[in-house]
């Protein structure tokens, strides 16, 4: 392919760190109106735990954005791709994914009217950094939330598939999905579907980049797509190669 052909990495670069820039003033540019609207006394007292929760929420939203940042400078070299390896602890899941669960509860009831159930309550050891799955659940959980269908349920759920072997997590929302030939595309960096601009038009498309590449280099783990758009159901599933289960707190070796 002609180098004119295909964007360079600068240019990947400098549009995604615009995109991020912007997302991450926006945000705290409204908190800092909230708290001043509120310091100067332009909010009515019976609105100014909602106002603050609300600004709460954005900051919460704005560090992800910088984790995720952060991750991806991790993951562009050789050298931090293998310091996540390193991080050889050892995940409880679902365990490990509750805080972001119940972080993404609130945002998504108050916002939309979802709801988000855990649907299995059986403990799995995985090795890999709790850290890491909670960056990843965290951009699951926040594409379920702003692409899912109002009122309806996100559901978490995880299984051993006796014929490989592996550990399976599933994250799945009702909604329009995406469509057939972007169910790999929509893994990589700097993409984002074309449902997904009419449906929030400010985005980076990353989260799934820094889901998988996580995955990878942290859990030796896979991350897949699908859509049914008979069931209206977006499904997204993770691979572990390996796991063990765990019993009244105790480790053991499968
Ligand atoms: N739950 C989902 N339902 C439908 N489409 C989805 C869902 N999750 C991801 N997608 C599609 O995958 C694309 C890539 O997702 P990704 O999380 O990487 O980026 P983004 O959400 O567009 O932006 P960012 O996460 O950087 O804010 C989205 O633009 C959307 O088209
Ligand atoms: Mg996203």
């Amino acid at each position: 392919m002609a180098i004119n052909e295909s964007r360079s990495e600068i240019d990947i670069y400098s549009e995604l760190i615009a995109n991020f820039t912007h997302q991450i003033i926006n945000p705290l540019n409204g908190v800092v109106g909230t708290l001043d609207n509120i310091v100067e006394g332009h909010v009515a007292s019976a609105k100014r735990d909602q106002r603050l929760r609300a600004a709460a929420a954005q900051l919460i939203n704005t560090i992800e954005l910088v984790r995720n940042l952060a991750f991806l400078s991790n993951l562009s070299t050789k050298a931090g791709r293998q310091s996540l390896r390193e991080l050889s602890k050892k995940s409880l899941i679902p365990r490990e994914t509750i805080d972001a669960i119940a972080f993404f509860q609130e945002l998504a009831k108050q916002e939309k009217g979802m709801e988000i159930q855990l649907l299995d309550s059986t403990q799995y050891w995985v090795k890999g950094h709790p850290d890491l799955l909670r960056q990843v659940f965290t951009n699951l959980l926040d594409n379920a939330v702003k692409y899912g269908d109002k009122n309806t349920a996100i559901t978490v759920s995880v299984h051993e598939q006796k014929k490989t072997g592996n550990l399976i997590l599933e994250v799945k929302n009702l909604g329009p999905g995406f469509d057939f030939n972007e169910r790999a595309k929509i893994f990589e960096r700097g993409f984002r579907g074309i449902g997904a601009r009419s449906v929030k038009a400010s985005g980076s498309g990353i989260g799934l980049f820094i889901c998988k590449e996580l995955l990878e280099a942290g859990f030796d783990a896979k991350i897949e797509a699908e859509y049914s758009s008979q069931s209206r159901e977006t499904t997204f599933r993770i691979r572990f190669p390996s796991f063990n289960l765990e019993e009244k707190g105790i480790y053991v070796e499968g």
